[in-house]
């Protein structure tokens, strides 16, 4: 009998004659990590009881009394005054179960008409909703940080490259809206999704949705949803919103990798582009003399565990039978965890890059590379009517002449280029400098200092709106 009362504590307890076991019990345990659901919980429960006085499942006394006990208990979370007991196993048996504590047995009729498998969805919907709110919050400010120091320092060159290896001169404002791009594309992918987050799952019950007559759209108007689920077994079984973030996040966060390897290369002696800001580096405790560059070393660290976490939800979800399977509990650490980093990485990310102090003459000595401008001598070349191949090949000769005499194309004297480039006219030397270079490429999307200006500008206009 002893027995019978102690698993009898669960909420659950009625049917067992024997206590949980406790390796059991510390192994299905989720409130460890599922506490951060609490406000969501909460807000949903306020919701659901409302609905259910208004349906008179509930009196509206009863209603008052349910709601007034779950503000207390949220400020009382909020205080930490709230003992969490991993022996209720999650959030919401510890609060339910506080609940009945505070205000009796009124409390226990909170559950009408819903089941954990609803209630868990809910609370995961309400959660993803608010951190995309804050995650595309941070990568609007990243985008201003990049678009800042693109306006500061319009005019910058530096070599763009193509397999590592010196390439065309760019602007560094052109090189640093290429991540803006990456970075609008990101927030988008959000807000496509934030649209199949907008989907209220509480009245799908345990799975197969309830006969007692509650009103599933009174719930999603309380809570702000625009939509309710059409069907139950999905209701309580989809995961895909969770998923559909993971990979988004771990889109955005490849794309944070690749600027911080940039920002990782620029700041070696070898490269020398940036001096990164003390306070946002670390040093060595042996290497007096080190500087690391800590912040985008995580962060391309970090995107493994992003990447993990995704595939970590698709696998647990790839064999399961419809509808609610415990494996389901595996959905809330990566959908935390990812969230968590990136609300960690995007304002760390954008405080790096608003105090970036980049080395223009390091950067414009690099670009300064003896052949950097052999494709515009070959669009010269296309200019008079010759056949690019053509030009391309009889430029690459001019190229070996001058590497077998150890001579940048610039060293040459007109004259001397004519001869060897037939083809090409008087003043070319003039299109060979780093400006002119760069002055040319008008393309739309192109370096031309009048298409960054007008990306950077349209960058703005947007992000202020
Ligand atoms: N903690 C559980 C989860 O995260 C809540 C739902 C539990 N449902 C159940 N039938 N055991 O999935």
């Amino acid at each position: 009998m002893a027995e019978k009362k102690k698993s009898g504590a669960k909420p659950w307890g009625g049917r067992f004659t024997q206590a949980t076991d406790d390796l059991l019990e510390s192994f299905s345990a989720s409130v460890h990590f599922d506490y951060r659901l609490y406000p969501y919980d909460i807000a949903g429960s306020i919701a659901h009881a409302k609905m259910l006085g208004k349906v008179s499942l509930l009196s509206q006394g009863e209603a008052k009394l349910i709601i007034k006990g779950l503000q207390e208990i949220e400020t009382e979370i909020k205080a930490d005054r709230f003992e969490w007991d991993p022996k209720l196993e999650d959030v919401h048996m510890n609060i339910e179960r506080a609940l009945v504590k505070k205000i009796g047995k009124v409390g226990e009729k909170l559950h009408t008409a819903r089941s954990r498998n609803d209630q868990v969805a809910l609370d995961t919907r309400l959660y993803l909703k608010d951190a995309l709110k804050i995650i595309h919050g941070g990568i609007k400010e990243l985008r201003l940080s990049l678009v800042r120091q693109g306006l500061a320092g319009q005019d910058l060159i530096m070599p763009g490259y193509t397999h590592l290896q010196r390439a065309q001169p760019v602007l560094l404002a052109h090189h640093l809206m290429a991540y803006n791009e990456m970075l609008k594309r990101d927030m988008s992918r959000l807000e496509d999704l934030s649209v199949r987050v907008d989907v209220m799952p509480l009245g799908s019950a345990a799975l197969a949705g309830t006969g007692l007559p509650i009103d599933m759209k009174f719930v999603a108007k309380e809570l702000g949803f625009s939509r309710v689920v059409a069907n139950s077994l999905d209701g309580v079984s989809d995961r895909d919103y969770i998923i559909e973030f993971l990979a988004g996040a771990a889109m955005l966060m490849m794309h944070l990798s690749r600027f911080s390897e940039d920002i990782i290369l620029w700041a070696t002696s070898e490269f020398g582009f940036v001096d990164l800001p003390d306070e946002l580096c670390t040093g060595s405790s042996i290497m007096p003399q080190k500087k690391n560059p800590d912040i985008p070393e995580l962060v391309r660290g970090k995107t493994g565990r992003v990447y993990g976490n995704l595939m970590g939800l698709l696998t647990v979800m790839k064999g399961l039978p419809l509808s609610y399977n415990r494996d389901l509990q595996e959905d809330k650490e990566p959908l935390f965890d990812t969230v968590e980093t990136l609300s960690q990485i995007l304002p760390l990310m954008s405080r790096l890059v608003s105090r970036l102090a980049f080395k223009s003459e390091n950067m414009r000595a690099a670009a300064d590379d003896p052949y950097i401008t052999a494709t515009d001598l070959a669009d010269q070349l296309v200019k008079q009517g010759i056949p690019f191949r053509q030009a391309h090949a009889q430029v690459g000769q001019l190229v070996r002449h001058c590497l077998e005499n150890n001579m940048a194309l610039t060293d040459l004297d007109e004259s001397e280029l004519i001869r060897l480039c037939p083809g090409v006219k008087p003043g070319i030397k003039k299109e060979l400098t780093l400006e002119a270079s760069v002055k040319a490429r008008v393309s739309t999307g192109g370096t031309a200092p009048q298409q960054v200006k007008a990306a950077l500008e349209k960058a703005l206009e947007e992000l202020d709106s």
